[in-house]
């Protein structure tokens, strides 16, 4: 009989567990005492982009919040949730908005292709492709507009996190966090900087307009298909 899905998971966690135990016998008991990550994640669900995995780091160095193309709505509560606890009691130092080349949710967004629920989630990301319609459309290869606009969605995600009263109140009473957009390419396992790096309020248009307009700059490694 062959082990059920759920015995799978078990199994190998087993293994898992013990290996790190053999690489460090205190983990388990030193990551219980509490967590103090530096960073919080926001991706997307894609099961490519396990944040901890891509980025070499060890559970307890980053706090992770995934969603179907890593869309940040004012009104999500459980993304908002996730930020303010990030900020406010973990006192993260680092946000990425992390967006990944390929990403479907992009995909459907851009040719208006229906999968129930989820279209009115994807809705966010048909804002965006309306927002850019006419830059998005002077792109002639499908390829190459659909990479452009995963980036343009991690751009406008990180400007909506910086929008968010939890930011706007943390850089108000002085603490020290930056927000950063990142894509990830699911084709050769590399981050790339998307230059919008912000740390506090008065940074958000200068740096989201610069980071928009560097898009236009040919970069290999930024856009893989085109
Ligand atoms: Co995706």
């Amino acid at each position: 009989m062959s082990p059920s899905d759920l015995q799978i998971l078990i199994d190998k966690n087993r293994d898992w567990a013990a290996q790190v135990v053999a690489r460090d016998p205190q983990f388990f008991r030193n990551l219980s005492q509490q967590q103090r990550p530096a960073y919080l994640w926001i991706g997307c669900a894609d099961s490519r982009i396990p944040a901890t995995q891509v980025t070499g780091m060890a559970p307890g160095e980053i706090f992770v919040h995934r969603n179907v193309a890593n869309v940040v709505v004012h009104t999500d509560l459980n993304c908002l949730s996730v930020i303010q606890y990030a900020v406010e009691v973990l006192r993260v130092k680092t946000i990425v908005v992390c967006g990944h080349y390929g990403c479907g949710g992009v995909h459907a967004a851009l040719h208006d292709a229906s999968h129930g629920l989820i279209d009115n989630w994807l809705r966010h990301i048909q804002d965006v492709a309306e927002k850019y319609r006419e830059p998005l459309a002077a792109i002639e290869d499908r390829a190459a507009r659909w990479d452009r606009l995963c980036e343009l969605n991690v751009i406008e995600q990180v400007v909506n996190v910086c929008q968010t009263t939890v930011l706007q109140q943390a850089w108000r009473r002085g603490q020290e966090v930056s927000v950063h957009g990142c894509i990830y390419g699911v084709h050769d396992g590399l981050l790339r900087d998307l230059e919008v790096s912000i740390s506090g309020a008065a940074e958000i248009m200068p740096r989201f307009r610069q980071a928009v307009a560097l898009l236009e700059t040919p970069s290999p490694l930024r856009s893989p298909t085109s």
